[in-house]
């Protein structure tokens, strides 16, 4: 399944996160390997931040995109809301892609709402747009009224994406925020798909994941990826994770294992708070 940005760029909706990536030099070479692998596999989507790692996970990422890597990639980094004011803006976004060894990021996201204004981070993100530094702009851990104030502004609606937490065991954003970023055309982006790993010694996701033969992870998955205009970024430091969360794109659900979910963990009948880590 392919999501489509706003703008029509299309990528495929299982990507790479990257949190508590290039934290230790003993793993480093892991996490590159299976980030390349990942990348040598058809993934494009790669989540990182300028937060993790304090800078360390943009560079396991640029040196995962090394080898030829860079065009088949599609970067998606995040600055701090510290950094998201007029002045600094540009410079951490210089910081993020120098980390990257890239000359573009693909997309770059507020990582949470600060205490910068909107429409000063709006107009930030925009001019790194002309100068093209960065091919488009999104939020994270934007709420419903979050969004519409985002909507307020003139530039607002060239949102291009909105990161969230996002699980079977974790559906509040389908009451609201999942519909109104529909109907803006605009991908969520679902963070912590494995609420963690708690959700991968769900009995439930164990029994449907018997039934076909692949363990809980891939059902967690496979029920995200069935989710029109839903990105899932899972993140995993071990080829064999990669390979059995690759291996979910091909798992098809059937609405007997919906209507199970659904029995397990309901769809939210009112509003839900945001999840947030
Ligand atoms: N915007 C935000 O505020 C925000 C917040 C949190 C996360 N994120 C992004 O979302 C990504 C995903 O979230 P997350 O990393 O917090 O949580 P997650 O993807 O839900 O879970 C990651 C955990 O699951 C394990 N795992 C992965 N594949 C597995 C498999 N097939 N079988 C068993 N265990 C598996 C990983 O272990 P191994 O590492 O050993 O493979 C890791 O411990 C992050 O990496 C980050 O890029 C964004």
């Amino acid at each position: 399944m392919d999501v489509s940005f706003p703008d029509g760029e299309t990528v495929p909706a299982l990507g790479l996160g990257t949190y508590r990536m290039g934290e230790s030099s003993r793993s480093r070479e892991q996490e590159i390997a299976t980030l390349q692998l990942g990348l040598d596999s058809g993934v494009r989507v790669v989540d990182t931040a300028e937060m993790y790692g304090d800078g360390g996970a943009e560079r396991v990422v640029g040196e995962a995109l090394r080898g030829g890597r860079r065009d088949k990639a599609f970067i998606v980094t995040k600055v701090l809301p510290s950094n998201a004011g007029r002045r600094r803006l540009a410079a951490a976004c210089e910081r993020s892609l120098a980390r990257l060894s890239i000359d573009r990021i693909d997309l770059y996201l507020l990582h949470w709402r600060g205490a910068t204004p909107l429409a000063e981070t709006v107009e930030a993100f925009e001019q790194l747009v002309q100068q093209g530094r960065i091919a488009r702009w999104g939020v994270s851990n934007f709420d419903v009224d979050d969004m519409r104030e985002l909507y307020q502004l003139a530039a607002g609606t060239r949102c291009a994406a909105d990161q969230v937490y996002y699980s079977a065991s974790r559906r509040g954003v389908e009451f609201d925020l999942l519909p109104l970023l529909r109907s803006q055309r605009v991908p969520l982006m679902a963070y912590c798909p494995f609420d963690e790993g708690r959700i991968l010694s769900d009995r439930t996701l164990a029994a449907i994941g018997r039934k076909h033969g692949v363990g809980s992870a891939q059902v967690a998955l496979a029920w995200l990826l069935a989710k029109p205009g839903v990105v899932a970024i899972p993140k995993a430091g071990t080829a064999e994770h990669l390979r059995e969360n690759l291996a979910a794109t091909s798992l098809k659900l059937d609405a007997e294992d919906f209507e199970q979910i659904d029995r397990h963990w309901p769809p939210p009948a009112r509003k839900h708070g945001l999840a947030v880590v």
